[in-house]
Order: C-alpha cells, then sequence, then structure tokens
C-alpha cells in the first residue's frame, strides 16, 4: 500500500480513516460533507497556531478556527452544540412565547446564535462540525457529543441524521435531574444523550469503565449561561480519558476549560460569543486563583 508521510510527525501513515463513512445516495446530507478535510499546506504555521492556543478561550466560529488546527492534534473533544431548538415544532419555543418553557432560558436563543436553522442546514452544519473534529482528533482520541432527543409533530426525532457514518462506539445516557413535560402524550423526558465517537486506539482510564453507561447529575443552576453543563458531568468524561489536550468547539461558559483544569490537562474552548467567552474566561482566572481542591469524584 502506498503510504503518506505525516509532516508533523515524521511517521508513515496509510491511507487516511474515513469518516463518516459514505452515506447511501438517498442521503439528504451532501456529498462533500462525506469527505474528511486532508491536512495540506503551511503545517509549520498550523502547527504554532496549536501551540500558541494551549490554554485559551478563542472567540470565532468553530469550524473556521478549527480548521487551523494540525490533523491528529488533540486528545479529547468534550463539547454540547447548540440544539437548534428554537426551530422545535409546539412548546412555545419557536415563537418566543416559551409555552410551558416559560422560565427557560433559551426561550431568547443563545446571545451570537439564534438556534433556529432549518433542520437539514441544522444536520449539515454539525456533520461539518463532527467531521473537522474527527480530522485534529488523535488516533486514540475520542468525542463525546451531548444532544438531545425531542419530538416533532408527534415523532421521535433522535439524531442518527447527525451522527451516521461516524464511528459511534457508545451512547451514554445523561440522567438530569426532573424536566418538563409538554404533553400527557408522552412521558416526562428526563434524559439527555452523550455519543462516544471513537478512533479506534481510543481506550478508557483503567477502571473507567465500572460507571457503566448511565450517569446521574442534576443540571447546572448557579450559571448565567443559557445551557451550561454541569461541571461534575465533565469531571466524569475527563476523569474517565487520559487525554492530555482537551477541546470544546461550543465552549459557552467554559465549563470544559473549568473541567480540564480541575483534573489537570491543557484545553481550547471556542465560541462565536464575545459575552460567553468573557464569561469562561473569568471563571477560568477564578477557578486558577482558588486553592487545588480534592475532587469529588463519584
Ligand atoms: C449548548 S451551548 C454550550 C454551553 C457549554 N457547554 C457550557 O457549559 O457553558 C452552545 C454554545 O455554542 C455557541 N455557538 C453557536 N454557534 C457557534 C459557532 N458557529 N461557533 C462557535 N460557537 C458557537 C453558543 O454561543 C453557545 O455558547
Amino acid at each position: 500500500m502506498r503510504q503518506k508521510l505525516n509532516m508533523l510527525t515524521g511517521k508513515k501513515r496509510g491511507k487516511p480513516l474515513a469518516y463518516p463513512k459514505p452515506l447511501g445516495k438517498k442521503s439528504m446530507v451532501r456529498d462533500e460533507l462525506t469527505q474528511v478535510h486532508e491536512f495540506d499546506t503551511s503545517q509549520v504555521e498550523k502547527r504554532k497556531f496549536l501551540k500558541g492556543s494551549r490554554d485559551t478561550i478563542i472567540c470565532g466560529d468553530s469550524v473556521e478556527v478549527m480548521r487551523n488546527f494540525p490533523a491528529e492534534s488533540v486528545d479529547l473533544i468534550v463539547t454540547s452544540p447548540p440544539y437548534n431548538l428554537k426551530n422545535s415544532t409546539g412548546n412555545g419555543m419557536k415563537d418566543g412565547r416559551g409555552g410551558k418553557w416559560r422560565n427557560a432560558a433559551l426561550v431568547n436563543g443563545y446571545s451570537h446564535h439564534d438556534d433556529c436553522m432549518p433542520h437539514w442546514e441544522y444536520v449539515r452544519w454539525q456533520r461539518e462540525c463532527l467531521t473537522e473534529m474527527m480530522r485534529i482528533l488523535k488516533l486514540d482520541g475520542a468525542i463525546f457529543y451531548n444532544h438531545k432527543w425531542r419530538v416533532q409533530n408527534g415523532l421521535l426525532q433522535d439524531r442518527q441524521d447527525i451522527v451516521q457514518g461516524f464511528p459511534v462506539r457508545q451512547i451514554i445516557i445523561w440522567r438530569r435531574s426532573g424536566g418538563i413535560n409538554f404533553n400527557a402524550g408522552y412521558f416526562l423526558p428526563t434524559y439527555e444523550v452523550i455519543y462516544m465517537i471513537a478512533k479506534p486506539n481510543f481506550r478508557l482510564a483503567e477502571k473507567a469503565n465500572s460507571h457503566g453507561d448511565v450517569w446521574e447529575f442534576p443540571q447546572e443552576m448557579n450559571n448565567k449561561h443559557p445551557a451550561p453543563f454541569p461541571v461534575r458531568l465533565i469531571d466524569r468524561i475527563i476523569s474517565c480519558t487520559n487525554a492530555k489536550l482537551v477541546l470544546d468547539p461550543f465552549v459557552g461558559s467554559g465549563t470544559t476549560a473549568i473541567s480540564a483544569i480541575r483534573n489537570n490537562r491543557h484545553f481550547i474552548g471556542i465560541d462565536i460569543s464575545p459575552v460567553y467567552c468573557r464569561m469562561a474566561r473569568d471563571r477560568i482566572k477564578k477557578q486558577l486563583s482558588e486553592p487545588t481542591l480534592e475532587l469529588e469524584l463519584s
């Protein structure tokens, strides 16, 4: 087999792994999104970019920023994208009434993203994000991609259209406390999902597999961001890996960065909103000024 030389590591490589796997002709996702972006020019510059970005929050569009990263340069990606909730049918999210979401922080969308794309545009965007994440992930790396299933026009909409063709190894159920019941026709929704999308050599840290695949953490209440992660959820993910550098391309208020610091790892965070980037930087500064605490890991 013809082998290429990886300009960064100098190691010989076989055919690049193709993620996502090509979809059938009937797929509604455009063909170009099934391509892996091959890393080609200005690699030295790109290496410098990565070095200069370590332990920082970068304000910008996640796909644009990730394009500056060298291939196979990040150990772990933990992220929760916008869920496109404002285009939901029913429940008042779309028209801003809020409905039973009256108190939901996301009724107004994010500060710099309206969370209301046509569904297939949203799917295409998320697949583009995942493709770029796969390109920059090391061969022993993994993506923990948090999302939520919902009911649209009376039918369950899982997120298979986004993750199809990517190497999903496991789905972790994040059981939250309580929830909001929209409709007497459904049971109260109480969980979100975390897709573990893993490259071939990814392994969990020693004994981490004993946590099982249903995790219970209450949602974060003490954070001004409209959709923050609970820090302990991210502590669970990061501490279950041997990753040295953790990326969150939708970092919001900086929870992934905070958890990386608590777990003694390097981080890079990206967000489009200058408001949330400032929030993240303030949290990081505060975290760094606090004395190191023993982590309570359950
Ligand atoms: C679900 S929130 C992430 C919250 C984060 N996990 C936390 O703990 O605070 C999604 C984030 O994606 C950001 N976002 C939306 N569009 C983006 C884009 N094109 N590039 C980067 N970030 C974007 C939003 O500003 C929002 O903060």
